[in-house]
């Protein structure tokens, strides 16, 4: 099986996390089928804190020199342009409190998007953004990356409120192939940041090997 880095080298406008003997280490907890919920929803946590400081990693900066309390200058850097939060409810709520702690007070818009029982295509039921959103760069949240359907869904209510595709990144912690695919065909200016790449999607659209619903397995006792 080919790996996540070796995968992600095909792509443009993937970031894959640097896959660290860590990283490795907290997604074999996650995707280990007997981690109770304590323990999945922390080392998530660690991970959704990982993918956030990446995201931060792609925003303007400008040179800014400061003082220190030694009286010395020291030639440092300022954080340009605002930011929000955009999450694809359920499973993506779950990364909102990762955004909270690296930004204080940062503003998270919310989208549900679910299937539609006749037509058993993603549709959109609920959108709450900040007004001012065509401002901002926008983190989109949603933890599995699987067809890809839904992100891309949430993708076109942002394009339709004016925020600028080079303004958006695409958080998850896991992503397959196939999604990154139409992802990126559709969108070719996003950048998806993602933790891992696995090989395929099942014959019931779950990512394998995966890590099962992550939903579930978050919220779920
Ligand atoms: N959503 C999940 O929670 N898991 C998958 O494998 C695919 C989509």
């Amino acid at each position: 099986m080919p790996s996540s880095a070796e995968i992600a080298a095909k792509y443009d406008n993937i970031i894959l996390l640097p896959q660290t003997n860590q990283l490795l280490g907290l997604y074999s907890i996650i995707r280990d089928s007997q981690t109770r919920r304590p323990d999945f929803v922390f080392y998530a946590d660690r991970i959704i804190r990982l993918l956030v400081e990446e995201g931060l990693n792609h925003l303007p900066v400008e040179p800014k020199t400061i003082t220190t309390p030694t009286g010395l200058p020291y030639d440092g850097l300022d954080f340009q342009g605002k930011i929000c939060g955009v999450s694809i409810v359920r499973a993506g709520e779950s990364m909102e409190q990762g955004l909270r702690e690296c930004c204080r007070s940062v503003r998270i818009g919310k989208i549900l998007i679910q299937r539609d029982e006749e037509t058993a295509l993603p549709k959109l039921f609920y959108e709450k953004l900040p007004e001012d959103i065509s401002d901002r760069y926008v983190f989109l949240l949603d933890p599995m990356l699987a067809t890809g359907g839904s992100a891309m869904m949430a993708v076109e209510v942002l394009l339709s409120r004016n925020v600028m595709p080079e303004r958006i990144f695409f958080l998850n912690l896991l992503a397959a192939p196939e999604g990154i695919e139409t992802f990126q065909e559709k969108f070719p200016q996003i950048k998806i940041i993602t933790g891992g790449i696995d090989e395929k999607l099942d014959e019931h659209k779950f990512i394998v090997p995966g890590l099962g619903d992550f939903g579930d397995r978050y919220y779920c006792i």
